[in-house]
């Protein structure tokens, strides 16, 4: 007695795979856009554009996964992200300064530090670099003597951790 419904059911999900399959490799195509210009280079004898295809494949991953690590390249030796939050919920800078991910700080008394990671120079005074922003968070006015920012006495493996932090700011 069922069987003509469950023909219908049965036809009603069979007509749908190739629309699903077509969907599977319209995504599945998608992350290629990352190293298009490399591919475009694959021609010739099916060998030959075998072994391309494997190189610009390779130089593909190779590509993004450098453009990743040259973001990282600013990662602070011994300094840790996550305690560098904590140290800037302690001290306070929050009260001064807006700093995206901790909660509490959007001061407007100094500069925001969004994308902290790109920026060029440090109270447009010295080269953003790891030394001089721990330098900075230490004793900003050995840099800029008259700053507005005050001396907050941070000890060096605090600012060590802030810079850290501040440097996963993109
Ligand atoms: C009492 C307010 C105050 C507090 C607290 C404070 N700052 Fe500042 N900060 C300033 C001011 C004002 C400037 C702008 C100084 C200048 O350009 O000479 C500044 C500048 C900076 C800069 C450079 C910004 C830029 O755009 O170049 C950084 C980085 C910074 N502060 C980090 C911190 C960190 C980290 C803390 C906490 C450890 C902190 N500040 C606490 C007031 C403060």
């Amino acid at each position: 007695m069922n069987a003509p419904s469950d023909i219908g059911a049965r036809s009603g999900i069979g007509a749908r795979p190739p629309r699903r399959a077509s969907r599977r490799v319209a995504i599945r195509a998608a992350p290629r856009t990352c190293g298009r210009r490399a591919i475009g280079t694959v021609g010739g004898r099916p060998a030959a554009a075998m072994l391309v295809l494997a190189l610009a494949a390779f130089a593909v991953l190779a590509g993004c996964r450098g453009g990743r690590s040259e973001v990282e390249s600013v990662r602070i030796a011994g300094g840790d992200a996550e305690r560098g939050a904590a140290v800037i919920r302690s001290v306070g800078c929050g009260a001064c300064h807006t700093i995206p991910g901790i909660r509490e700080a959007e001061g407007m008394v100094g500069p925001p530090l969004t994308s902290w990671a790109r920026r060029t120079f440090i109270a447009g005074a010295v080269p953003n670099r790891p030394e001089n922003l721990i330098r900075w968070v230490m004793d900003a006015h050995s840099i800029e003597p008259g700053t507005a920012m005050p001396d907050l006495d941070v000890p060096e493996p605090q600012a060590r951790d802030v810079a850290a932090y501040l440097y996963t700011l993109h």
